[in-house]
């Protein structure tokens, strides 16, 4: 949803800036744009489309200075082109201005600026920033920026510049990500760590409403009011390596072969003597007791992954759990009271729709948690505790190691709480901690093991129109998670079903040409998968099955057999899904899709 990047120091602002783009890119890439400060004025390069179109641009037409921002966009307000890019630059040529988010309240502001003979060259939102910050501008960028606030509405992470004031940036969050990044002689602004690693690992991650002013020097923040505040500096633990693609063709691929090692580091300290330990969640026994309901809230895969803990969370704690689409709970009128507990699930910490629903769930004196990979996001920051997913970095916009790892985090979080609750069997617990110790090693095997099945299955696929996914139980959120993962790489139109539903309706769809991968593990609704299978081959279908090891029957109906290793059926949702994703992958890359900037998408979803 938009990356943005500033810098101020003595290299060349626009190496700086495209290097930052690069690391943001999986944030939106409709196009890239940079403005550079060159002691005359401001002065500004876009191109539509990749980050590439950029370097192009740049390369025949280079910019030269020491202070600059830079943007790639996903757009919201106005269609892809060289006019809707960022920066926008104000009437009177002296703001530049750079915005992730959306400003709710433009079209009046818009209409105020218009009535008073502003000219706009975009159909953005953003452009009625640049022109307000003109107006209010006397002398100091960060008190017109204060003054401009008070009066927009919506979601943002904005960085400023202004030709009078030329040895600074300014920028502010409000509902948006936005980092500080501490030089030595040099300072950075960017909405996601990864953009700052290879100049700093030093940190502040802006508080809400926080404004910065970044100069060579130094680092200052103050609050809506303009009085100096004090940021806690961090040193983040990534690093550039974990950010880069390591020979591999995509990060997708690179990040499901990561999962072995991203489930253990998930679990790593959080198991020990067949007992799950949650103590570094600081949960109070006592305000746990009082908890009556439970609510899942999150959107797209963390939000399939919240299913299955919906199911784990029931089976361990006996508190009935509900799941909901982030985007539905804000606007169903849920009932939330101090006896709910709240467990937001997020990748990047920054859904603005789950956000959202966390506050409306804190306001109403709600209990939260969250389930989340990236450290000081916006989402953990609002909650009262946080389990962390530890999936490092997940650059393609295709989720995978960040869902494998919420669903091992969910198994701890449910038998954690299960346990506090006195809910929690002793011997059930010890056998899901050693069916996640098993985790990384399976993992590791199937991702050896089954390629050149899944790929000859990509092959044999990857021309038909629709696919069906089917499964129960723990399985049901697969066959979603599945169907979303082909959907979204490779255009292909695929739905994930529920097992038993597909004689009410669905089943009519079921042809010689049409495939249903069906997931049926050993477990409880093993065989009531089979009948539904049959009923697929009854009508001619095209089955590809996801069985456990040694399923004769398995392999004697499908048209094509995917095993994945014995496990507690619990955890069989992480093992199940790595083969799909694969599928996905290998279909999307023999029709030649871009697998991890899939058209119209975005990584992270910081816009309503
Ligand atoms: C799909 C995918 C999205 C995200 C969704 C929520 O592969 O990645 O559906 O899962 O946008 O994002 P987070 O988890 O960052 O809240």
């Amino acid at each position: 949803m938009c990356g943005i990047v500033a810098y101020v120091g003595p290299r060349e602002a626009t190496e700086v800036l495209l290097e930052g783009l690069r690391r943001l890119e999986y944030r939106g890439y409709d196009s890239a744009g940079v403005a550079v400060m060159n002691g005359s004025g401001i002065s500004v390069r876009k191109a539509v489309g990749r980050l590439s179109a950029l370097e192009h641009e740049l390369a025949g037409n280079a910019l030269h200075g020491g202070l600059g921002i830079g943007h790639t966009r996903w757009a919201t307000h106005g269609a892809p082109s060289v006019a809707n890019s960022h920066p926008h630059i104000s009437y009177d040529g002296k703001v530049g201005v750079i915005h992730n988010g959306i400003v709710e309240n433009y079209r009046e502001l818009k209409n105020e600026l218009l009535a008073q003979g502003v000219t706009f060259k975009s159909d953005t939102d953003t452009e009625v920033v640049a022109h307000l910050v003109a107006r209010e501008f006397r002398g100091d960028l960060k008190a017109a920026l204060a003054g401009v606030l008070k009066r927009l509405r919506g979601a943002y992470a904005l960085a400023l510049c202004h030709v009078d004031q030329p040895d600074r940036v300014v920028a502010t969050r409000m509902g948006s990500p936005l980092v500080v990044g501490l030089g030595d002689g040099e300072n950075f602004i960017a909405s996601d760590v990864p953009a700052l690693l290879k100049y700093t690992r030093r940190v502040i991650f802006l508080d809400e409403g926080q404004i910065a002013e970044i100069t060579r020097d130094g680092v200052h923040l103050y609050d809506r009011e303009l009085r100096e505040v004090k940021g806690k500096e961090v040193r983040t633990s990534l690093t550039l390596e974990a950010a880069e693609k390591e020979g591999y063709e995509h990060f997708m691929l690179k990040e499901i072969h990561e999962q072995p090692h991203a489930i253990a580091e998930t679990i790593r300290g959080r198991v020990t003597d067949e007992r799950v330990d949650l103590s570094e969640l600081g949960l109070d026994p006592a305000v746990l007791k009082g908890v009556r309901r439970i609510a899942v809230v999150a959107c797209g895969t963390s939000l399939y992954s919240g299913m299955v803990g919906k199911y784990l969370i029931e089976h361990f704690t006996k508190l009935p759990t509900e799941t909901w689409s982030a985007s539905e709970f804000r606007y169903a009128d849920p009932v939330i009271d101090p006896s709910l507990l709240v467990i937001a699930v997020s990748q990047s910490g920054e859904t603005a729709d789950t956000l959202e629903a966390l506050r409306i769930c804190k306001q109403r004196g709600a209990r939260t948690l969250a389930v989340c990979n990236v450290m000081g996001s916006s989402i953990p920051r609002t909650v009262d505790a946080t389990l962390y997913t530890r999936a490092g970095p997940e650059i393609g916009v295709a989720s995978t190691k960040a869902y494998t790892t919420q669903l091992a985090a969910f198994a701890l979080l449910a038998v954690g709480l299960g346990r506090m609750l006195g809910t929690a069997d002793a011997a059930d617990e010890a056998r899901i901690v050693r069916g996640l110790e098993a985790l990384p090693a399976q993992v590791k095997a199937l991702l050896t093991d089954d390629i050149v099945a899944v790929k000859r299955c990509a092959k044999r696929y990857k021309d038909v129109f629709n696919f069906m996914y089917i499964g129960r139980h723990y399985n049901y959120p697969t066959a979603m998670e599945g169907a979303l993962k082909l959907k979204e790489i490779s255009y292909i139109h695929a739905e994930g079903y529920a097992g038993g539903e597909m004689k009410h309706g669905p089943l009519a769809l079921v042809e010689d040409t049409f495939p249903t991968i069906a997931i049926a593990p050993r477990g409880r609704t093993r065989e009531k998968m089979v009948s539904n299978v049959q009923e697929v081959k009854a009508r001619k279908g095209v089955v590809v099955i996801v069985s456990t090891h040694g399923d004769e029957e398995a392999r004697e109906l499908a048209d094509y057999l995917i095993e994945i290793p014995d496990c507690e059926e619990e955890l069989s949702p992480i093992l199940a899904i790595v083969p799909l994703q694969l599928l996905a992958y290998y279909t999307a890359t023999q029709l030649g899709r871009d697998v991890d900037k899939p058209r119209n998408l975005a990584k992270s979803v910081t816009v309503e």
